[in-house]
């Protein structure tokens, strides 16, 4: 379980989160909310970008913001970001290397092999990574966070710019971390059909507030919900 308890951050006279709580409970959960409504800031936090004025972050019992901040990936923790971070100069298999600690041979190889295998580029693992496109390198994203005993995954805006097709591949591939790995994943997307057909709970936030917590269909027909997004999209 991922324990978001009370946190505030503030940009100067900017709340982006306002005594934030929700407690994940699901393998994958759900992050909507128009822009600049602070799901990214709330990532930051939690990935350590950016600073809680108050508040906690539990899973299993550990405060994440407790833990230096580069630290944290040690510990479990995996992000990918609005725009991803691959590095071009090396191929598809060591873009995903670099994610494991040292030390572990030939099982550091096969691991990589493995999760490669099952993003399904398992056959352009020594291309560089100058040569993928915008689906492919989304899918060495999610390889990347798949490696070295990950225990919480964040996605912000995994399906941005993919096809409808894309976007299905992405979300089935999302569902199987949990299985996969043990890793529980937030994903923030503004597509609401794959929010809802992969996240089993979703938090909804609105200038930094929770307006809507709880099962999926439940939070999407929630009068609240649908007046934060009325005129930005559809829900
Ligand atoms: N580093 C920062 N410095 C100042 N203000 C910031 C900073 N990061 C975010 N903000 C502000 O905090 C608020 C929440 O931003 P955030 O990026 O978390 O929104 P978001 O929900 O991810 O939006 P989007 O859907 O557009 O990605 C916005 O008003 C934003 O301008
Ligand atoms: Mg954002």
């Amino acid at each position: 379980m991922l324990d978001v308890r009370d946190v505030t951050v503030r940009f100067g006279g900017v709340v982006a989160l306002d005594s934030l709580s929700a407690q994940f409970t699901h393998p994958v959960s759900g992050v909507i909310g128009p822009n600049g409504a602070g799901k990214t800031t709330l990532m930051n936090v939690i990935s350590g970008f950016v600073a809680a004025q108050t508040g906690s972050v539990q899973q299993d019992g550990q405060n994440l913001l407790s833990i230096a901040p580069h630290r944290r990936a040690h510990w479990g923790l995996r992000r990918s970001f609005q725009k991803e971070e691959i590095a071009e100069d090396l191929s598809v298999f060591d873009n995903v290397l670099v994610q494991l600690d040292h030390g572990r041979g030939k099982g550091r190889m096969d691991e990589v092999m493995h999760v490669l295998d099952l993003v399904g580029l398992a056959d352009r693992a020594q291309q560089s990574a100058a040569t993928l496109n915008t689906f492919e390198r989304r899918l060495t994203d999610i390889a990347k966070c798949m490696v070295g005993s990950p225990r919480l995954i964040m996605f912000d805006e995994p399906g941005g710019s993919l096809s409808v097709e894309e976007t299905h591949t992405l979300g089935e591939l999302i569902l199987r971390i949990h299985a996969e790995t043990g890793a529980q994943t937030l994903v923030i997307d503004h597509d609401v059909d794959l929010i809802r057909r992969i996240c089993s709970e979703t938090l909804v936030l609105d200038f930094g507030k929770r307006i809507a917590f709880g099962p999926t269909d439940e939070v999407l027909n929630d009068a609240k919900v649908k007046a934060a997004y009325l005129g930005t999209e559809e829900v």
